[in-house]
Order: structure tokens, then C-alpha cells, then sequence
């Protein structure tokens, strides 16, 4: 009772509805009205009532949902494939939705600048979120955000741009969803070495090398050094003998990768035998310079990304790519929405499943001409768990 209380109470309608009442009675006795005891029972009696009512109706409507607020913090909004991450949580998070619970999802732009992302996850902390969801502009720069949900006691869930360890090891309700880097630089590698291996016509000017340039995310990034490292190291274990022409970072950006290849293409021509992405937004890049270039197809190089975009898969149907590695988006989103929703119930949280407790990586796969028609269109099938 001393609850139901406290709530009307903090209704302001009511309150102010229960001053006037208890005013009443005192207008009433100062005017020296005498009111029998029958007649103050009875108006007891209905101001209880009435109160029982309230509390009544309060209850229910509490009962009805309890309420989740996921915040999602980007490191951008411009960059698709988190975008078609981001869309995919939104729809696993809407599936748990129930009579008992509710969802609202809040996605924010940190505009790649780090003091930004603090400041709109501060924000997100003083509207009530239960769950932060954070893709970090700089990866070793948490430690502010991890200060801010600490003091709050809201769990953070990190995704895509792996944290240090020891700083997410700086509190028991921090956690990651990506992937193992190293994973998609080997199979990019491998991809592209048994294309060249069983294409001889890559090799345009028969010198036995492959010449290639390889287009970078972005400075510091896990998936960018790794992918770098990985995809070249596996080339040559393959048996390509391969000529470096170039490196360039394009911040894993379509737009920016265009450029790049422009000013490549002018500078080596059809020389080019190669070409490597980190991402497939900058793979499809270099195909918007080959095509704006206007280069007939065998004089293209080969080009491979990484992501599995449904733009890249349309190329490499197309035969303007000839690969790409699935960035697994459904199965890291699926993960996501999960944890999200346990550790809001705080019942049962699956925490054994996790490496380390806090760690979830979804697996790369391998898409080339000889299984693009499994992936192509079928974009809601997409996860290692289904396939
Ligand atoms: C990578 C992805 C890139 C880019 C980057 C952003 O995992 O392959 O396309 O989205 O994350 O951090
Ligand atoms: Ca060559």
C-alpha cells in the first residue's frame, strides 16, 4: 500500500488531485461546519476508494511492460556496412518484444570524432538507457565511456572496433561482438591466390609476378592491419609471386577509394594486375574507376574485398569482382540483441558461451563465383549458425 502511495504520488495529476481533496475538508472544518463522524467515514470511505482505484489503475499499467532502451552509439552514420548491421539489430531487438517487455532502440552518430561519442553516450546515459551498444571512433580511447556506464552500472556491449583487452577487462559488464580479423585476411588470401593459380590471364603482361595495390581502411584499425598483413602473407604461401605497386589508405570509404584508383590508374595504366581491399565499399571504388575509365574487361585487374555487401555480391556475379569474405552482420546483430535482452533480465545470462566471458566473434565466410548464388539476394539467411 505504502508503494501504490509512493506511485500516485509521483503523478503529479494525482497529487495535486489528493492536495485539493485533503484542502476540502479543511475549508470546511475552519468554517466551523461540524461534520458528524457518519459524514467523515463516508468521505473516508470514498477517498479510499478512489485511492484504491488509482493505485489500481497505476499497477496495471506498470504491469503491462517492462521497457528496455538499447543505445546504439556509431562511430558514423556513413559507413554501410554498419548501417546494415545497425538494421539488423533493430529488427532482432523488435523480435523480442513481447506483452511483458518492450524495446526502444536509439541510434546515435559519434561523427567519427571520439569527444562527440563521449558526449552523445553521456547523453544516452541521462535518458535512462538499460544497454549501451558502442562502436568506438578509436578503438584504445574507451576509457571515458567505460567511466560514465560504470558509475551508472549500464552494461556496455562493444561491437565491431575491438577494445584493448585490458581496458575491457577494466569492469565484468563490458563486452565485444566482431570477428577475428586475421580470419578474413587469410581468406581473402586464399580466395585471390586460387582465382590467380587457375586464371593465368591475370598475369596481363606475362612477367610470372602478379603486380598489385592493395587499398587500406584506415590507420590503427584491428581489421585493417590484419586484413593487410593476412591477405598478403597467405598470397605468397599460395605460390603467387606478387609485385607490390602500392598502398593506400581510403578510410574504408567508396568515395575516397575512387580517387585513389584514379590517380593509380593514371600513374600504371593497365599494369595494374590486382587489386586487394580491407572492405568492400572501397573494392567497389576501384570498380567505379575501372568502369568510369572506360577500360575494356580483360583489361581490368582482379579485384577482391571484404564484408559481403549486397552491392560487392551483385559484382562479383557481374564479373567486375571476382570475390569477397562475408562480414557476418546477421549473426554478430543476432548476438547482440541477445545479450542485450539477458543482461536487461538479468536472468541466465549466457556468459560461458563467450571466450573469456566477454568476447563473441562470428565467423568470415568465403564468397567467390562458386557459391555466389547462395549469398546473393539472400541476405536474411546470412549467418554462419544457418548455413
Ligand atoms: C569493418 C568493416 C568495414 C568498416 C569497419 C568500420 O569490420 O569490414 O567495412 O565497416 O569495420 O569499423
Ligand atoms: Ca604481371
Amino acid at each position: 500500500i505504502i508503494c501504490c502511495i509512493k506511485k500516485i504520488f509521483s503523478e503529479k495529476r494525482y497529487s495535486i488531485f489528493f492536495i485539493r481533496m485533503i484542502e476540502n475538508l479543511h475549508m470546511v472544518s475552519q468554517k466551523g461546519m461540524e461534520i458528524s463522524m457518519k459524514q467523515y467515514q463516508i468521505r473516508s470511505i470514498l477517498i479510499g476508494c478512489m485511492l484504491l482505484c488509482l493505485t489500481g489503475c497505476t499497477a496495471n499499467s506498470e504491469k503491462k511492460r517492462d521497457v528496455l532502451r538499447v543505445g546504439v552509439v556509431l562511430y558514423t552514420q556513413d559507413d554501410p556496412f554498419i548501417n546494415a548491421l545497425t538494421d539488423c539489430l533493430k529488427e532482432d531487438l523488435a523480435e523480442y518484444e513481447s506483452d511483458s517487455l518492450k524495446v526502444i532502440m536509439t541510434v546515435r552518430d559519434g561523427k567519427n570524432d571520439q569527444k562527440i561519442q563521449n558526449e552523445v553516450v553521456k547523453e544516452m546515459l541521462d535518458a535512462g538507457c538499460e544497454i549501451l551498444a558502442v562502436d568506438l571512433v578509436d578503438r584504445t580511447e574507451p576509457s571515458n565511456i567505460i567511466k560514465m556506464a560504470k558509475k551508472e552500472n549500464i552494461p556496455v556491449i562493444f561491437f565491431n572496433r575491438e577494445p584493448v583487452r585490458e581496458d575491457l577487462m577494466q569492469w565484468d559488464k563490458l563486452y565485444y561482438v566482431g570477428c577475428d580479423a586475421e580470419q578474413s585476411g587469410i581468406m581473402q588470401g586464399e580466395i585471390a591466390a586460387e582465382y590467380i593459380n587457375s586464371h593465368s590471364e591475370v598475369d596481363k603482361n606475362k612477367d610470372g609476378k602478379i603486380q598489385y595495390v592493395l587499398l587500406e581502411g584506415e590507420a590503427g584499425h584491428q581489421d585493417a592491419i590484419s586484413r593487410t598483413e593476412y591477405s598478403v602473407k597467405t598470397l605468397m604461401k599460395n605460390d603467387v609471386m606478387l609485385e607490390k605497386l602500392s598502398y593506400q589508405l581510403a578510410d574504408w570509404n567508396r568515395g575516397q577509394a575512387e580517387n585513389r584508383m584514379n590517380r593509380l590508374i593514371s600513374q600504371y595504366g593497365k599494369k595494374i594486375e590486382l587489386v586487394m581491399s580491407n572492405n568492400d565499399e572501397m573494392a567497389l571504388g576501384a570498380v567505379e574507376a575501372y568502369r568510369k575509365a572506360g577500360y575494356a574487361r580483360e583489361d581490368w585487374p582482379v579485384i577482391f574485398g571484404i564484408d559481403g555487401l549486397e552491392e560487392a555480391l551483385e559484382a562479383v556475379k557481374a564479373g567486375e569482382m571476382q570475390g569477397s569474405i562475408l562480414n557476418d552482420r546477421v549473426d554478430q546483430a543476432k548476438e547482440m540483441a541477445k545479450m542485450a535482452v539477458e543482461l536487461f533480465e538479468g536472468e541466465d545470462f549466457e556468459q560461458e558461451s563467450l571466450k573469456e566471458g566477454r568476447y563473441y566473434f562470428s565467423e568470415y565466410q568465403k564468397v567467390d563465383g562458386s557459391n555466389i548464388d547462395e549469398y546473393l539476394n539472400a541476405e536474411e539467411t546470412i549467418s554462419h549458425s544457418g548455413m
